[in-house]
């Protein structure tokens, strides 16, 4: 072999032994372990998403009844579907607390959370987030007797304020509200049977669910009270360092939002809570 031609190939084999190490860096720093494989691939390879979240905020995600079977459903579901279906693979709802979804993700339980989350910076430290496929204000539900009563938030100051635990609204109830005596629970339809029941005064949602609320239970009613989002609204949750799906998840979103089919699931997902049996 000529001398030229030998030190070409060492060259080339240098370069290729070099980005190989750069490669396997990458990929050890992404997962923290060996695995070389990123969760886009993982999620192919299994053929399934598992995606986390807490069916208890219609019309985001609550159950219902389909032919006579008790199903989760939502728009947060439908694009569940809808990332699924693009990436090939079969959908798996893992239903938890919301206030355990977050640590749910990076200990692998799940693969994705879409559960109207707001990509707050506390949370952007945890996990990464999509785009914002929703946006809504936060807004305060009260007993019809009660809600034209409440009118800034001082009036709020020293009733009590319920709001979900681990929740953008709980933090609303601490921080702006600065509600002297909150109570969080786990559970939105827990707060909403509270409030019916007298033994909370006012519950923080967002204004989609607290609407939702009043279609569906007599004698509640929203107060004139919102408050503006400075996340921007809901997007979804993955393990930190996935670009990969995070960009095959907003090219699912965006496909959604520019056809309007994200605005059709809203709707119908609307249409279908509200004709949830009166409880
Ligand atoms: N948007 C709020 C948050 O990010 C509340 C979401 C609650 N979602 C639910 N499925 N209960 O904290």
């Amino acid at each position: 072999m000529k001398k030229g031609l030998l030190k070409k190939i060492m060259g080339i084999a240098l370069v290729g032994v070099m980005a190989f190490s750069l490669v396997a860096c990458g990929s050890s720093e992404r997962t923290g372990s060996k695995e070389d494989k990123n969760m886009l691939q993982t999620i192919k390879d299994k053929g399934e998403l598992v995606v986390g979240l807490s069916a208890d905020y219609a019309p985001y995600e609550f159950h219902a009844m389909i032919d006579g079977k008790d199903t989760v459903v939502g728009f947060d579901v439908d694009l569940a579907k809808e990332i699924a279906k693009d990436l090939g693979v079969k959908l798996t709802i893992k239903e938890m607390e919301f206030n355990s979804l977050l640590g749910a993700l990076p200990a692998g339980q799940v693969d994705m959370i879409i559960s109207g989350m707001n990509p707050d910076p506390e949370r952007a430290k945890r996990v990464d987030f999509s785009d914002i496929y929703y946006t809504a204000q936060h807004a305060v539900l009260a007993n019809s007797q009660n809600a034209d009563k409440f009118k800034t938030v001082d009036d709020l100051k020293d009733k009590k304020v319920g709001a979900q635990l681990g929740s953008t609204q709980a933090d609303i109830t601490n921080e702006v509200i600065k509600a002297k005596d909150p109570k969080f629970l786990a559970d939105v339809n827990s707060l909403i049977l509270e409030l019916k029941g007298g033994k909370i005064d006012a519950l923080v949602t967002e204004k989609p669910v607290a609407e939702m609320a009043v279609k569906s239970s007599d004698n509640l009613k929203l107060t004139n009270i919102t408050f503006n989002d400075e996340s921007g609204g809901n997007a979804v949750a993955v393990k930190k360092n996935e670009p990969e799906l995070v960009a095959e998840v907003n090219k699912t979103i965006k496909k959604l939002k520019d056809s309007g089919k994200l605005d059709e699931y809203i709707v119908s997902a609307t249409e279908l809570s509200s004709k949830q049996i009166k409880k």
